[in-house]
């Protein structure tokens, strides 16, 4: 059986978020090692925007040094998780219409590989709010998007550069 002290956390991270970065310090309560899985499409993102999102977060998450890395996959998330040493999938919830999200994704992956296991983590309260793509829009029309994001984010995006399409 893998060790139960590491956990994969899937996501777009487009850009990543407070809300993301406070998930992630909350799992670390439980898990000794956090792995940050960008999933991306390479047919549909080109490799510069998965370069900067990495890069991102990178930055917002060095505060959690070695306890936490960052990697990107392509293709199916049970794949990924089958080359690391884990069968833990960390996901957060805002909303009803997240959990319905998150239940979709779970069975077909449960069915794709059984021994998979989710932790899933309500979004702390004051977080609730917060989307990537409410940030990009923000960011998209000119507006400050320094309460959501890491510093590095938000200097990122007010230079004109976005991380995603
Ligand atoms: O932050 P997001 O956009 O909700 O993340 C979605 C993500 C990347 C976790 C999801 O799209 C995913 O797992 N993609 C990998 C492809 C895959 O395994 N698809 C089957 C899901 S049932």
């Amino acid at each position: 059986m893998a060790s139960a002290r590491a956990v994969v956390y899937p996501g777009s991270f487009d850009p990543i978020t407070h809300g993301h970065t406070n998930l992630i310090s909350r799992a670390l309560e439980m898990f000794d090692h956090v792995t940050v899985a960008i999933g991306t499409s390479l047919d549909k993102d080109p490799e510069r925007y998965l370069h900067d999102r990495l890069e991102l977060c990178r930055a917002a998450l060095a505060e959690f040094g070695e306890r936490v890395s960052v990697e990107a996959f392509n293709g199916l998330l049970v794949d990924f998780l089958k080359t690391r040493d884990t069968r833990f999938v960390l996901r957060g919830v805002r909303t009803l219409t997240d959990y319905d999200y998150e239940f979709q994704m779970i069975e077909m992956n449960r069915m794709l590989y059984p021994e998979i296991a989710y932790v899933l983590l309500p979004t702390a309260h004051e977080w609730s709010f917060l989307s990537s793509s409410r940030v990009r829009e923000i960011a998209d029309l000119g507006g400050d998007i320094s309460p959501f994001v890491h510093p590095a984010v938000a200097k990122h995006y007010r230079a004109g550069n976005t991380a995603s399409r």
